[in-house]
């Protein structure tokens, strides 16, 4: 049955589209967009035993998840226009002002209105090679020209190269993805005091390094420059939930809130982050407390079977497999064949193939070295 018209709105011939013949297409994009890929990550299929996000692989804390459910009658109003509540849970928790945090769907999004608010079009944004590949891809969506800076021998950022590069902004991940280290505080206080523009400090898993998560709030402190991009994606275990935030001088957060716009952090991510931020840090200190002594028990079982992984300061580790016969891509299908999911790299500068390994409880990790040692047999037979 079709619903009648009420007689105060518009006839049906003005609100049905006839049958009309397609117009010709004239559809223009960005030039600079031609060159980037559109994402897929890895995939939606995942693996029964996922060691490939780095997310909280022993789940969501308590006190999230209780206020999830009782934001669920919140669901028809707007969530506040910029996190109010979270920013002030979050400025507790790093020991700053509220007007020093800016929020985001995910620190993706913190990251992309950075490189937005903090640079003109046709800038360059310098950061180490290799490193989170989303921080290229998002100055390129911003009209921006990244500079690649290879890591030094001991895959650390080059800070000199970097300083040198006099770029716009610089971006540096600390704990670094994909390597899993951290770069020294000296080098992240040198590059604070010295970069000609902006130093991003990407610290998305710098909950796994306590001490030196107190060391970059005190960054902030001392540079008007300095940003500190978080979040609540990987030790908080609220990937799903996608809230990012960072931590600047008040200026500098003002600039990045407006190239973010309103109305990012949905009400039951606010809810559920502010209420994590006050209850669950103990329960997440202890996750990561874990991850740590998992993490270093899986490097002695990786190098007692005659593998190099590198060591890490966060909750996954990088095994490089230049040797390995097809590479990266056939070591990872070769663990898919038995549930195991890791991410691929291949031909990452100064370590050729990888893959990335997600800390988790002990029994994935066994899975995963079950798996290995079935692939390592095929492969030396
Ligand atoms: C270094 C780094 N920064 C940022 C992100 C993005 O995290 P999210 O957008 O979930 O906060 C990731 C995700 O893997 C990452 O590894």
């Amino acid at each position: 049955m079709s619903t009648p018209l009420a007689p105060n709105s518009l006839a049906a011939s003005a609100l049905v589209l006839p049958d009309v013949e397609c117009v010709p297409s004239r559809a223009r994009f960005r030039e600079a967009y031609t060159g980037i890929e559109l994402y897929t990550g890895s995939g939606d299929a995942r693996a029964a035993v996922d060691l490939s996000d780095n997310t909280n692989l022993w789940g969501a804390p308590p006190a999230a998840v209780e206020a999830m459910r009782a934001a669920i009658v919140a669901a028809p109003r707007y969530p506040t226009v910029y996190a109010t509540e979270l920013c002030e849970a979050l400025a507790t928790r790093f020991g700053v002002t509220s007007d020093m945090i800016v929020t985001g769907c995910g620190s993706d999004d913190v990251l992309d209105a950075a490189m937005r608010a903090l640079a003109e079009s046709g800038d360059t944004v310098a950061m180490p090679d290799p490193t989170f590949p989303m921080a290229a891809t998002f100055a390129r969506m911003n009209g921006l020209e990244p500079i690649r800076v290879p890591l030094t021998s001991d895959h650390q950022p080059d800070v000199d190269a970097l300083l040198e590069t006099r770029a716009r902004i610089t971006y540096i991940a600390s704990p670094n993805n994909p390597t899993g280290l951290a770069c020294p505080i000296t080098s992240l206080a040198r590059l604070a005091a010295d970069v000609a523009g902006v130093l991003i400090v990407d610290a998305a898993y710098a909950d796994y390094c306590p001490l030196y998560r107190e060391s970059l709030a005190r960054l902030i402190a001392r540079s008007d420059r300095v940003l500190i991009v978080q979040t609540l994606s990987k030790a908080w275990g609220l990937a799903g939930l996608r809230i990012g935030y960072a931590a600047a001088p008040p200026a500098l957060a003002r600039e990045v809130a407006k190239a973010r716009g309103p109305y990012k952090v949905s009400t039951l991510a606010e809810r559920a982050a502010t209420a994590a931020l006050r209850h669950d840090a103990p329960w997440v200190a202890a996750r990561a407390g874990e991850a740590i002594v998992n993490r270093e028990r899986l490097v002695e079982e990786l190098r007692a079977r005659g593998l190099t992984p590198l060591r890490s300061d966060a909750n996954f580790v990088l095994l490089p497999l230049a040797d390995w016969p097809g590479g990266a891509a056939a070591f990872t299908a070769a663990l898919r064949a038995h549930d195991v999911g890791v991410r691929p790299y291949s031909g990452l500068p100064g370590l050729g193939d990888a893959v990335r390994i997600t800390i988790g409880p002990w029994p994935l990790i066994q899975r995963l070295l079950d798996a290995c040692d079935a692939v390592l047999g095929a492969g030396c037979s």
